[in-house]
């Protein structure tokens, strides 16, 4: 589809990656840009149409739906991420809030936009994944977790709504240089370069988006995840379990 013209809603607006969504829309000439945020406040970017919303909030979710029923490009760009590890955590506290936004939120989004999109023509989704949607990792477990369910659903949501032509897109990166990022010390992209990558392939029809080497790697090593991807983990947690104990 092309973004020029295109009528799009972007979550999670008012900062980080979300926000450097709705500047790219704006340049490449999209008619009308929904920054949706739980501070609509901060949804300061000229162009950008301030929207009340929390992903969580399903009652939320549908009334937004309903007011922008123009909308023909959906990106679920708002997610958590708790630093959790699965057997140390304190509680399921960040387990739950994980899985809450990133996959629950995530799909309360495609269920109430569904038929929006397919009113507008089919359109398209994009569902902002992670490189951790392939694999685990204790520095953020739960995270990971919750984003190999929306991977999942990301798969299935295509499957279902291909009837309808809508494309849907999933977008899978390593770290990005926002505030969710901010205490890692490790080579990051920037959002800009996400997004622009994010646009590229919905205008090109294209399914997947691996965001930097990291991700490609990962993905192309999956067949050999026990071989290439877990050791090298392993070594670095066990070292940094053994400094802590
Ligand atoms: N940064 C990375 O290294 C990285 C790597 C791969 C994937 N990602 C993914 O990229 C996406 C954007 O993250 P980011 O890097 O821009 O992180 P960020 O700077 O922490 O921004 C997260 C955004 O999501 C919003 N959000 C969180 N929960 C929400 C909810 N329930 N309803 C509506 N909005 C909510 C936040 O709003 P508030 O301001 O209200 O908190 C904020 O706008 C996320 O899905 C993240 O998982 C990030």
């Amino acid at each position: 589809m092309k973004i020029a013209g295109s009528v799009a809603l972007v979550t999670g607006a008012n900062r980080g990656l979300g926000r450097a969504y709705t500047r790219e829309l704006i340049s490449r000439g999209a008619a009308k840009v929904y920054g949706a945020a739980r501070q609509p406040g901060q949804v300061i970017d000229p162009g950008v149409i301030p929207t009340a919303l929390d992903i969580t909030d399903a009652k939320r979710v549908g009334e937004v739906a309903a007011v922008c029923a123009d909308v023909s490009l959906l990106v679920n760009n708002a997610g958590v991420m708790k630093a959790s590890t699965f057997i140390d955590a304190p509680s399921l506290a960040a387990a739950r809030a994980e899985m809450e936004t990133n996959y629950f939120g995530t799909l309360s989004m495609c269920r109430s936009f569904a038929p929006v999109l397919a009113a507008n023509g089919g359109g398209a989704v994009v569902n902002m994944l992670s490189v951790t949607s392939f694999y685990t990792n204790p520095f953020n477990a739960s995270y990971g977790a919750s984003k190999a369910a929306a991977w999942s659903l990301t798969n299935g949501v295509r499957l279902e709504l291909h009837h309808q032509g809508t494309l849907v897109v999933a977008v899978h990166a390593g770290f990005i240089d926002t505030d969710m990022a901010a205490l890692v010390d490790a080579p990051k992209v920037s959002p800009e370069s996400v997004a622009t990558m994010v646009f590229d392939a919905v205008e090109a029809g294209q399914v997947e988006v691996l965001a930097d080497e990291r991700t490609r790697t990962v993905k192309a090593s999956l067949s050999h995840d026990h071989e290439l991807i877990y050791p090298p983990i392993q070594e670095f947690w066990d070292a940094a379990v053994q400094g802590i104990h």
